[in-house]
């Protein structure tokens, strides 16, 4: 199946960028047919040929050796940008552009192999939300306990997936590429108590199109940071016009303690780009020990209360 065949291309054979640009710069792009992507801020510009991510940072005076067009684009970087003048991009290809029909189909083309290649992702998402929400519906029409707590989603942006193409030096097919990034359907459901986390995932599991690809179980053996939660991949049946196409997600499952914990944790993981203060390493792993203390705490109490109930 091609999908994405071009763009998949230009990704590997690119360097990998930083474009620290103003959010204000976006307007400049349509008319100097470079795209700047919203989330990684990263420009690609297209000869026509396919996609090439472009390498721009901010420097001291010179400019390198554009085209016109492209230098009058920088100019306008410089005149709205933060920091203003001392603007410096290299292309590792200058900019030419070339027939503007050209270009524009060429965008047109790869935005709709962009979007063939994440719709499956985004329909996963819904099945298997659809399947927790008629568990968490039937348990509460009936009345009977509900090991659901919360369910929240969310599709990788297809700016994270090229960025992580390129951080991986992934050099593969389409279909390598699919069993190589897992996380881009992502579900995570939080529950009370850590038995819920089991049940829900037995749920799961269970169902005839459901089939599990992987199972990481970081409650068992929690990561060295003291991350707590319950991982799955799994593959699902996805029907489309032109036949099932079996689709990869990931579930996080975890009680909410542990969510609690892992949301400030990737937080100040974020807040210190990786490089956090020993102070705060342990202050967080002192804290996974009393989450999952209140966890086993709440546990306890939770089956004997269910036992005087029986
Ligand atoms: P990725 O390449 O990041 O997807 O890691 P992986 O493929 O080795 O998978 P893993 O199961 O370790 O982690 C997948 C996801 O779990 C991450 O994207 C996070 O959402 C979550 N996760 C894993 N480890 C941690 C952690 O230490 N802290 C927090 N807050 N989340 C974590
Ligand atoms: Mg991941």
């Amino acid at each position: 199946m091609y999908v994405l065949g071009g763009l998949l291309e230009a990704v590997q054979s690119s360097p990998v960028l930083k474009v620290p640009v103003t959010q204000r710069c976006r307007s400049a792009i349509p008319r100097c047919r470079v795209y700047i992507s919203r989330v990684r801020r990263r420009l690609f510009y297209t000869d026509g040929d396919g996609f090439t991510l472009m390498d721009m940072r901010y420097h001291d005076g010179s400019r390198g050796d554009f085209s016109e067009e492209f230098g009058e684009l920088l100019t306008q970087y410089a005149s709205e940008g933060e920091s203003g003048d001392g603007l410096l991009a290299s292309a590792y290809e200058p900019f030419v552009p070339s027939d503007t029909e050209q270009i524009r189909s060429t965008v047109h083309v790869i935005r709709a192999q962009a979007m063939r290649f994440m719709l499956p992702y985004k329909f996963a998402i819904s099945e298997i939300k659809t399947k927790l929400v008629i568990l968490q519906e039937e348990f509460r029409e009936l009345g009977t306990y509900n090991p659901i707590d919360t369910v929240t989603t969310r599709l990788k942006s297809f700016e994270s997936i090229l960025e992580k193409i390129q951080r991986r030096h992934f050099n593969g097919t389409i279909e390598q590429l699919k069993a190589e990034i897992t996380d881009i359907a992502g579900i995570r459901v939080t529950c009370s108590f850590i038995s819920d986390v089991y049940t829900v995932r037995d749920l799961l599991v269970s169902q005839d199109d459901v089939t599990l690809v992987q199972e990481k179980d970081y409650i068992e053996h929690p990561k060295g940071n003291g991350y707590r939660s319950l991982h799955l991949l799994l593959q699902i049946p996805v029907f489309l016009s032109s036949g099932p196409e079996p689709t990869i997600a990931e579930v996080q499952i975890r009680t909410k303690a542990m969510d609690f914990w892992a949301s400030l944790e990737h937080k100040i993981y974020y807040k210190y780009n990786s490089d956090v203060p020993q102070e705060y390493l342990d202050g967080l792993r002192e804290a996974a020990i009393t989450a999952n203390e209140l966890d086993l705490k709440m546990q306890q109490l939770h089956r004997a209360i269910r036992e005087t109930d029986a």
